[in-house]
């Protein structure tokens, strides 16, 4: 029986590797997650989704799996798993993990056996083919991997090519083949057999190829798209997983969905059609970033068009509430100035702003304390994606690097992997070793220590706010209206449910800006909830937003 349960949930996303550090070797791990799940009850989620800790050779941190039932040794053993499992559900909280089945590594068994030779039994896990022109010198089409460059890898053993949306070292899986599928089914059997409650699913619209694989329409960067987001058979393979697996538990399954827009989600994320319950999507954090890494001005009534057409979604359709992942960069740097004096009245709006909505809210670690990018020199990028794009642009017009350079200080998925800062100290309590990666100097004053001192620091908002959420059906049910969409300054928007209505007003400038109210009919509403210490306890049509305050009112008719 699916009970839905997600949709009282509030996520927290745990990043391993950057999370906390057991035993000194600079790298989070299980046992460090497990000493701080009392931090995560009293921040009052109540489930987490885990970032993948299967065994990995870490080309793409953990996104490149070698062996999907077992635990990388760098974050401990099953048993640490179990015992983590166990502390979770002990204290309330569900676990989903991450399913990254797209593609493996290059050092899983079954991609190790499939070049070998073409009538090895596992070729046809994978997607051969012969290169193009009359010496088969180029790859089989002109398709890109994410990470720059052409998608095919040439193999000199069988004289093929093989296909990789992601790294070379990260070969797509040959979802065609029903074993593969069938493989698949497995994983998911086996985890979900030792208590996983669901699964947050590695870019899945990429899972079903158009046949033949065409040559995609020009682009040097995200070429190909056309043949393999949503491809022909990705509901028939979506709704066979969920038949022989996920139906079989009460499970949530949220699928990254890369490509997907606001008309295609009915058709993968409605309740009847028995694939995702819901989808993690990509539409607004365009409305400020093109090409997956570049970042343009962010302009307000894109930003709010594009969220409220996702909150106008069928009543069938369930929502994932994101602003932070593992893979961009923190929001108080992106959406507003991270690094002055309002960081904390900005990192709570950014709350405000998403967690009234309808959807299920995520919280990426060190959100909840106000995290912010790190400022780093080329040589101190670690992730594949920046060292990628320093690469490709030194070598094929190196006068484009400063532009290179600005646009991974804003953008590059180092920002968000940054160790957890859970104190001021050196190794910011993180680890007592030497880090994997730098730690953000500012975890001297940015610290989870230090706010949960302060009474009214960025944590103790969190706290209120997600106690605030929970069981609370107005903000689970209620419908969505916005006003004043075209306000480049302010976001303002209602969730009703019968007599009563949530009003919430965000101001995303650093600056005073005034609100005419008048017809929303709301005078006299209380309010709730403010990140300013003296908000008017009425609201009155005439109203002054001071530099990002968000302000909550609540009006029973
Ligand atoms: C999406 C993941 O979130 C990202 O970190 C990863 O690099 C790609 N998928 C490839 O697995």
């Amino acid at each position: 029986m699916k009970t839905r349960w997600y949709k009282d949930a509030v996520f927290y996303q745990i990043y391993p590797r950057s999370f906390c550090d057991s035993n000194g070797d600079g790298i989070g791990d299980i046992q460090g997650i497990i000493s701080k799940l009392d931090y995560l009850k009293e921040l009052g989620i109540n489930a987490v989704w885990l970032s993948p800790v299967y065994a990995s050779p870490n080309d793409d941190n953990g996104y490149d799996i070698s062996d999907y039932k077992a635990i990388n040794p760098e974050f401990g053993t099953l048993e640490d798993w179990k015992q983590m499992v166990a502390g979770m559900h002990e204290r309330g909280i569900r676990l989903v993990m991450d399913l990254v089945v797209n593609h493996t590594s290059d050092e899983h068994f079954w991609f190790r056996e499939s070049r070998k030779s073409k009538d090895n039994p596992y070729r046809d896990y994978y997607i051969w083919r012969k290169g193009r022109g009359k010496d088969g010198k180029k790859p089989p089409n002109n398709w890109t991997s994410r990470f720059t460059g052409s998608a095919w890898k040439y193999d000199a053993a069988t004289d093929e090519w093989y296909l990789h949306l992601f790294s070379e070292k990260q070969p797509d899986l040959n979802w065609d083949n029903p074993k593969v599928r069938k493989e698949v089914i497995d994983i998911c059997n086996y985890w979900l057999s030792m208590g996983v409650d669901g699964f947050r699913c590695d870019v899945i619209t990429y899972i079903s190829k158009a046949e033949g694989l065409p040559m995609g329409k020009f682009n040097p960067v995200m070429c190909g798209d056309e043949h393999f987001v949503l491809g022909p058979h990705i509901h028939e393979y979506l709704n066979e997983i969920n038949r022989e697996s996920w139906s079989k538990y009460d499970t949530m399954i949220v699928g990254e969905a890369i490509g997907c827009k606001v008309g295609d989600a009915a058709s993968i994320i409605a309740e009847e059609k028995n694939e995702l319950d819901s989808a993690i999507t990509f539409e607004l954090m365009e409305v400020d970033m093109k090409l997956n890494f570049f970042p343009v001005k962010l302009r307000l009534p894109k930003f709010k068009k594009v969220i409220s057409a996702w909150q106008n979604l069928p009543p069938s359709c369930w929502n994932t509430l994101y602003l932070e992942n593992h893979d961009q960069p923190r929001s108080v740097s992106r959406y507003g100035n991270g690094a002055g004096i309002y960081r904390k009245e900005l990192a709570k709006m950014l709350a405000v702003t998403l967690h009234f909505l309808r959807g299920t809210p995520y919280v990426y670690q060190g959100q909840e304390i106000g995290m912010t990018n790190i400022a780093l020199k080329e040589e101190e990028y670690i992730d594949i994606m920046a060292t990628r794009i320093f690469t490709i642009i030194r070598k094929v017009f190196p006068p484009l690097m400063p532009l290179a350079r600005w646009a991974m200080s804003k953008r590059a998925r180092d920002h968000a992997r940054t160790p957890m800062q859970w104190s001021g100290r050196p190794g910011a309590g993180f680890t007592t070793g030497k880090p994997w990666m730098k730690i953000n100097p500012n975890h001297v004053d940015i610290n989870v220590e230090n706010e949960k001192k302060n009474p009214s620091s960025v944590l103790n908002f969190y706290k209120k706010l997600i106690s605030l959420r929970l069981g609370n059906q107005i903000l689970r049910d209620g419908s969505y209206k916005e006003y004043f969409p075209k306000n480049r300054s302010l976001f303002v928007y209602e969730r009703a449910l019968g007599k009563q209505r949530y009003i919430v007003i965000c101001n995303f400038k650093e600056k005073n800006v005034n609100l005419n109210a008048i017809d929303m009919g709301a005078r006299g509403a209380e309010l709730v909830l403010s990140n300013y210490k003296d908000a008017p306890k009425a609201f009155t049509d005439g109203q002054t937003l001071r530099p990002y305050e968000a302000r909550v009112y609540l009006q029973i008719k």
